[in-house]
């Protein structure tokens, strides 16, 4: 989709907001895939309201991308915008056991950041690619720890009301890999509160952390994490494991051999070789467990 209406790109650099022209979501995805639309990137929350009041009047559909690490996008020419938020500097300040951070910050960075200052909680975190406006967005969570147990508020534009909300932690229902936001909303900017712990000690974590996930999961490899959440009581990559699917291909996009949740592009794959696989997958493990799989990863299709 193509910003072009004249109006609409003169308004631009007094909104704060910096056009690229045909991006590839390939390149700003973690799995590789994605065709192009004209990105928008934001440096103003305040502005946001304005923006898609001028992309509506111009009849352009929107998405909102965090980092791009939980998300399969679809092939060709998209049909909306994308917009993204900046990071602005500082994105994490500190204040007694309060974090208040940009949506946009980097989330493993933000751990760190925390962890130096003997704020901990988070150390599961701490291998999860991608934004804390993504995390939040759905519920991130590894190791036992979700990321929704320390908000205690969020800075978020909410579509309904078309305005930016500070919204309390209590306002929001944080559910395995879920939240009560609606799918149009914007996160902004999040308020944690985090308990104390020496650096020391959440460096051990981390450290343990690390090593699990180094263990068990394709790191070094083009993924989205996780395609599938895990159904009550039950293991998606164990079923997926079980009936002898790592490696199992369509086109260069592979069940990983080191994690059958995790499927990877091992090379040039698209969304319909990933979608293939995916629903073969689905389909298989129906078929053997009677079950439905959710997807975990986020699908943006065409
Ligand atoms: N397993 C297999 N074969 C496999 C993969 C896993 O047998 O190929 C078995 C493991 O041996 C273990 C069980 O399945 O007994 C669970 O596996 P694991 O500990 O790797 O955790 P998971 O349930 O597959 C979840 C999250 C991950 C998170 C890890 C660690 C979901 C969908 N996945 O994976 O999150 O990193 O726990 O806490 O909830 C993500 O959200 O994208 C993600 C990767």
């Amino acid at each position: 989709m193509r910003v072009e209406d004249p109006k609409l790109v003169a308004a631009l650099p007094e909104l704060g907001v910096e056009l690229r022209l045909r991006a590839s979501l390939a390149e700003l995805t973690s799995l590789g895939i994605g065709g192009t639309t004209d990105l928008l990137r934001i440096t103003k929350h305040e502005s946001i309201p304005g923006l898609l009041r001028l992309l509506d009047s111009s009849g352009l559909p929107h998405r909102f991308l965090g980092g791009g690490s939980n998300l399969l996008v679809g092939d060709g020419e998209l049909p909306w915008v994308v917009l993204q938020l900046a990071s602005p500097e500082p994105d994490v300040v500190l204040q007694g056991n309060f974090a208040q951070v940009d949506a946009a910050a980097d989330l493993g960075r933000m751990v760190t950041y925390c962890a130096k200052h003997d704020l901990g909680g988070m150390e599961g975190l701490i291998g999860v690619p991608g934004t804390v406006g993504g995390a939040l967005r759905m519920n991130a969570g590894a190791y036992g720890m979700q990321i929704g147990s320390y908000v205690r508020e969020v800075k978020v534009y909410r579509a309904a009301s078309r305005r930016i909300e500070i919204l309390k932690g209590e306002q929001i229902s944080f559910e395995y890999r879920h939240t009560s936001f609606a799918a149009d909303d914007m996160m902004l900017a999040v308020k944690l509160e985090l308990p104390s712990k020496p650096f020391k000690e959440i460096l051990q974590g981390i450290r343990i952390c690390n090593e699990k996930r180094r263990s068990s999961q394709p790191l070094g490899q083009k993924s989205a994490g996780c395609i599938f959440k895990n159904p009550p009581g039950a293991s998606a990559g164990r079923m997926i494991d079980e009936l002898g699917l790592k490696g199992l291909s369509v086109g260069d996009a592979r069940v990983s051999d080191r994690h059958a949740n995790f499927f990877v592009n091992t090379g040039k794959a698209g969304a319909t070789d990933m979608l293939a696989l995916i629903s073969d997958v689905r389909a298989r493990v129906n078929t053997a467990f009677h079950m439905e799989l959710e997807h975990e990863v986020v699908i943006w299709n065409v």
